[in-house]
């Protein structure tokens, strides 16, 4: 099978290709289906940028870093977060004010994540106590800043590094609690951008663990020059088929084309370690992306290499973050049960992914524990179908798909539709591969 394009380098490579120096277009093929993207597309026509699309291509017209125009009215984020904090760090460096605006579970999000940053820029953004909808008043040019985030967020070092391209200097986020993804860096050099990456390890606060310290920094005012971009399968769309075939015992299953980037695949790693069959084959590139194909066969109930539960934990966690509630689900398959700690971040997502988790799982007889940062799932558990809810969150809804699959009798989802946020295909795809 193939997934539709990723996500987050389809949001990425639509908002770097409009930043494109005036009049160049950008091609970008495979470009997800997402609803998510599809509320870029939207507020970046609002701004005046030129968007013309057919199917999974979609063209950007390049506008230059100052976008040619403020928008009409409030521009809808939808529930994509990443559309609303990325575009945050584009605004803050127009000469217009414009409103960011979003669904109920968006207005709820914590935004002063990029608020601070910003700010500290020489932006204003105004926000209802730290939440959407968020007035950005920009100012040309920003201030460079270093900033250490508090939270490992790649929307945040996104909103800061997009920002950076406005300011008069060089801007540097620092990351302290493990890599998150890396696109916006790949996409930025596709574009022609220097992007400078820094490592060094630093005893981490607790003295017994070192830990990475990453530094990515730019200089403002680069020009971006207008390059066609292919966007590689959304392994994180794949991610509930590749855990779905490692839990059904005789599964077979091959991944095309989909996307490699190490700050992604550790899910890979994990499953690997819980002893399930996962391999990389035929590995190539993609406009700056690894790509490849992922085969997976199906074990049935998974037993790690280490006795004893598994734990998920500490900087693991930011490359993982997207794939823990369907990690949470493989849980229930795996001999000892599988803990999830430092994923206080999940709390806050399209909504809260760890109370959702546990009582979905609870509701098909599952036994959890919640904890304020994570979960911990006894292993081996016989599912059994009942009724549980997305609350609304695609990626909920559809780690709730796979454990229908491996429990006991039916299971219905209330509010299934809600795959579309990221994954329209999802039902279809997964009828057309499991067999009855
Ligand atoms: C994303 C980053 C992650 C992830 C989200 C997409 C991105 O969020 O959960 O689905 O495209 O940058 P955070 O950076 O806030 O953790």
């Amino acid at each position: 099978m193939r997934v539709p394009g990723d996500k987050s380098v389809s949001h990425r490579a639509a908002l770097l290709a409009a930043l494109c120096e005036r009049g160049n277009g950008t091609r970008v093929s495979n470009f997800s289906t997402s609803a998510d993207c599809a509320s870029t597309l939207r507020c970046l026509e609002q701004l005046g940028v030129r968007v013309e699309r057919d199917g999974a291509t979609v063209h950007v017209g390049g506008a230059g870093l100052h976008l040619p125009r403020p928008p009409a009215g409030a521009l809808d984020c939808g529930n994509s977060g990443t559309t609303m904090r990325l575009l945050a760090g584009v605004l803050a460096g127009q000469n217009f004010p414009a409103t960011l605006a979003g669904d109920e579970s968006l207005c709820s999000r914590p935004m002063r994540r990029v608020i601070e940053p910003l700010e500290l820029m020489g932006a204003r953004v105004v926000s209802r106590e730290g939440r959407a909808p968020l007035r950005v008043e920009g100012r040309r040019p920003l201030a460079p800043i270093e900033y250490v985030s508090p939270v490992a967020s790649a929307q945040v070092k996104s909103c800061v590094l997009l920002a950076g391209l406005n300011a008069d200097g060089r801007t540097a986020f620092v990351e302290r609690h493990g890599a998150t993804r890396d696109h916006t860096e790949r996409l930025l050099r596709w574009f022609g951008v220097e992007v400078e990456v820094g490592d060094e390890s630093a005893e981490s606060v607790a003295g017994d663990q070192k830990s990475q310290a990453r530094s990515v920094s730019l200089v403002g005012g680069q020009r971006l020059r207008a390059r066609d971009v292919e966007v590689p399968g959304d392994i994180s769309s794949a991610a509930f088929f590749i855990v779905a075939a490692a839990l059904l015992a005789g599964s077979e299953l091959r991944v095309e084309g989909v996307g490699l980037n190490p700050t992604r695949t550790q899910m890979l790693d994990v499953l690997r370690s819980l002893g399930a069959d996962v391999r990389v084959e035929n590995a190539s590139e993609c406009s700056n992306e690894p790509v490849g194909e992922i085969v997976v066969r199906g074990t049935g109930a998974l037993a790690p290499r280490q006795r004893g539960a598994s734990i998920l934990r500490g900087e693991l966690i930011a490359g993982l973050i997207d794939e823990l509630p369907i990690l949470a689900v493989a849980g229930t398959q795996v001999e000892g049960g599988l803990e999830i700690r430092d994923a206080g971040e999940l709390r806050v997502k399209e909504t809260d992914r760890v109370r959702a988790v546990c009582e979905n799982l609870r509701a098909m007889g599952a036994r959890v524990e919640e904890y304020a940062d994570g979960l911990f799932v006894e292993g081996r558990a016989g599912l059994r179908g009942a009724r549980v809810r997305s609350f609304g969150d695609h990626r909920i809804a559809m780690a709730f798909a796979v454990a229908a699959l491996v429990a006991e009798g039916e299971t219905e989802i209330e509010g299934a539709e809600c795959v579309a946020v990221s994954f329209p295909e999802f039902f279809d795809l997964l009828e057309s591969v499991v067999e009855r």
